[in-house]
């Protein structure tokens, strides 16, 4: 008798056309914080950081995620990394809220934003045309030394890594970071059949 063991795992794929945004919306921001704005991080000194929309006025006309430290007016932004001049931000900022705590959450990742795409809808952080293509900025976070770092990543892996400022420097980080999602599915592994063959 011969047994052979077929295991079947069926990860659902939320990813497909599901992705509607919901729990999240964007408000004007005039350098108060609303009450439903969401707390993207602390700092390990008590500093605590949002994640703001921005269009850098410049020939590519993007819309990108940053962020907006407490008490911020304004932001500085410069794509990445080095070569470019920062370009200071004050007008037509946007900042993330959300309609009811808990819905958008980090999801960590190890080098690639479409590590989640098979599980995991991606909160959208702007939209941009580059190359006659459709690319959308997710929203990614890193933590270093106690300071959170949030920006722009992409699921394409020749764009890998969170794209931030430090300061008004751009740069990137590589590794060990998050990416803003929502509706995650559970580990849906479900248990495979086990086959019987004479
Ligand atoms: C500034 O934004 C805050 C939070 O969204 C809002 O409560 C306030 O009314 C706004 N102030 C002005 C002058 O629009
Ligand atoms: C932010 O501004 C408020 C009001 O001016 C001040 O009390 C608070 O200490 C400031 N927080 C930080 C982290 O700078
Ligand atoms: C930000 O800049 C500071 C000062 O140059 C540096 O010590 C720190 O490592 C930088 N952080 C990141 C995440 O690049
Ligand atoms: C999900 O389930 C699979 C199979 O049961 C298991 O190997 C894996 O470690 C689980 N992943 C998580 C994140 O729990």
């Amino acid at each position: 008798m011969k047994v052979i063991v077929l295991c079947f795992v069926i990860l659902a794929s939320v990813y497909a056309d599901q992705c509607k945004p919901k729990y999240h919306f964007w408000r004007p921001y005039n350098g108060t914080i609303p009450t439903d704005a969401f707390l993207a991080g602390t700092d390990d000194n008590g500093r605590q950081n949002y994640v703001a929309k921005i269009v850098p006025l410049d020939k590519y006309q993007w819309t990108v995620p940053q962020q907006i430290r407490q008490n911020w007016s304004y932001i500085d932004f410069s794509w990445c990394c080095g070569g470019y001049n920062p370009v200071r931000i004050d007008k037509a900022i946007e900042i993330l809220c959300v309609d009811k705590p808990n819905t958008i959450t980090w999801e960590k990742v190890d080098r690639y934003a479409d590590e989640l795409k098979p599980r995991c809808c991606l909160v959208e952080g702007g939209i941009g045309l580059y190359d006659g293509k459709i690319y959308f900025p997710y929203i990614g976070k890193a933590v270093r030394d106690g300071i959170n770092y949030i920006g722009r990543t992409y699921v394409d892996r020749s764009w890998d890594g969170v794209h931030i400022m430090n300061g008004t420097t751009s740069t990137k980080i590589l590794s060990d970071f998050e990416v803003l999602t929502y509706d995650c599915e559970k580990n849906t592994s479900e248990a495979g059949a086990v086959l019987t063959l004479n």
